[in-house]
């Protein structure tokens, strides 16, 4: 049994994908052990507890340093013994110590095809702003290994989706998330129960 820790900040629909895909059977051999959220308003922690998953917040803004904060994640991380860390949707960067501890043991889902619109200040909405300023007709999501870099991890699996006329920021980061997220994440979380990426190589 795979024993997953999702990390949040928001609304959490990736985290649901992940969730109902266990439920489904999509996702196999798999148990989210705890969410933790930097954000206590997180809707994502809700979502949780409606399934009977433990969810907690660690919020910087409790800490008196960054420190003293990422103390506190790490034992908050060690403490639910994952074997995989899934950053679905965490704005916060992780420290040091927990890549170091966890390598090739924590994935990232982020909201376009890497390496287009990634790196420091891309996340969120801001991506889909970048790539409809640029004026691409392709964009996607992408999910990949944390390791030191922003966003810059070896690449497990990616998606396409295709940008329309007339798009907002909101409406593609909606298509992105419904044709690509909610879809390669719980899909690349399902290879890595069943041993898949060891036999690419990847992990
Ligand atoms: C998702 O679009 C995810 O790809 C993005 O934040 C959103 C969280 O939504 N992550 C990043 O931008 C990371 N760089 P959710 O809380 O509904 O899953």
């Amino acid at each position: 049994m795979l024993k997953v820790l999702v990390c949040v900040s928001g609304g959490g629909t990736n985290l649901q994908a992940i969730i109902d895909g266990i439920e489904q059977g999509k996702i196999r051999n798999t148990k989210i052990v705890r969410v933790i959220s930097n954000n206590p308003g997180a809707y994502a922690l809700t979502r949780a507890k409606e399934h009977g998953i433990e969810g907690i917040s660690i919020s910087p803004k409790e800490y008196e340093n960054r420190d003293a904060f990422h103390k506190a994640f790490l034992n908050a991380v060690e403490d639910a013994s994952p074997d995989l860390i899934v950053l679905a949707g965490f704005l916060v960067v992780i420290p040091a110590e927990v890549i170091r501890k966890y390598r090739n043991r924590i994935i990232n889902i982020h909201p376009s095809l890497i390496p287009s619109f990634c790196g420091t200040g891309y996340y969120g909405l801001k991506v889909h702003e970048a790539a409809l300023e640029r004026g691409v007709k392709i964009t996607g999501a992408t999910v990949h290994y944390v390791d030191e870099g922003t966003d810059t991890g070896p690449i497990i699996l990616q998606k396409a989706v295709e940008v329309k006329k007339g798009d907002t920021p909101k409406i593609l980061q909606q298509r992105v998330m419904e044709e690509a997220e909610w879809i390669i994440l719980p899909q690349a979380i399902n290879m890595i129960a069943c041993g898949e990426l060891q036999e690419e190589g990847l992990c």
